[in-house]
């Protein structure tokens, strides 16, 4: 097992107007102003990043932005692209998120575009791939779940998978309420960092951060991140309550392992 930092994400998705993003992420500030072992990550709206950054900054929350378009600026009206999720104090961007894919058009090749760009813009993406019920059912998730990354990181080099996160998110485990278990959420972990290994090379596959996302929340984080390969969360639901989204991120702490 590599030597991984644990990070959970906030995905606020279309939640929170301005003023009640500004009040989350001030109790957030004060309920984690002594956590060190594990990265936060939160992604307000795009109408909130503003407020948010200037509360969060200086503290250890990172801002992320849920999605971008890979062109830096034109006539691309209700787009937000990479320098400007920059300048507005993201770190992070989320990509190829399921719900993306389910309502936007998002695919494969989009998702990719969106990739080379945040990481062109300097911000570090957050990759997400996972399957659907059906596909599950079918026997399809390592199919599905290796075209998603295949295709998301297609023409990326090692230097870029550096700045890369991935999160594994099954779509019927995406505010369910129906969490994967823990052997579920591993194999694929498991899986997803196997195929990187193969494409990038066995010192990117150590390093490279894989999220679990669906219905995460305090009662299960400790579970899932005693795997091997599971090294953090994307949290949706939960992270809309700060003392929720705290309790994940503090139980979120690896256990100590003899790995020798
Ligand atoms: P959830 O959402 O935690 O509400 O299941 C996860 C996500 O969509 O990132």
């Amino acid at each position: 097992m590599g030597n991984r930092r644990p990070l959970i994400a906030g995905n606020w998705k279309m939640f929170k107007t301005a003023p009640e993003a500004a009040d989350l992420a001030s109790r957030l500030k004060s309920l984690l102003h002594d956590l060190t072992d594990v990265d936060v990550m939160v992604a307000p709206a795009f109408t909130a990043l503003g407020v948010v950054a200037d509360i969060v900054k200086g503290s250890a929350i990172h801002l992320g932005g849920q999605d971008l378009f890979w062109e830096r600026e034109g006539a691309y009206t209700g787009q937000v692209s990479a320098p400007m999720l920059k300048a507005a104090g993201c770190s992070h961007v989320i990509i190829g998120h399921s719900e993306r894919r389910q309502y936007f058009g998002e695919t494969n090749a989009t998702a990719n575009r969106k990739m080379k760009a945040a990481l062109a813009g300097g911000l570090m993406p957050v990759l997400c791939v996972g399957e659907s019920e059906g596909e599950r059912e079918a026997g399809q998730t390592f199919p599905v779940v290796k075209g998603q990354l295949e295709g998301g990181l297609n023409g990326l080099d090692a230097e870029g998978l550096e700045q890369a996160t991935v999160a594994y998110e099954p779509v019927w485990a995406i505010g369910t309420g129906k969490t994967a278990t823990r052997e579920q959420a591993q194999e694929v972990h498991q899986f997803i960092r196997g195929r990187i290994k193969e494409s990038f090379g066995e010192g990117i596959a150590n390093a490279l951060r894989i999220l679990y996302g669906g219905s995460v929340k305090s009662a299960n984080i400790a579970e899932l991140i005693a795997m091997d390969d599971i090294d953090g969360a994307l949290v949706g639901g939960a992270s809309l309550d700060a003392e929720s989204f705290a309790a994940i991120a503090r139980n979120a702490v690896r256990p100590v392992k003899d790995h020798s």
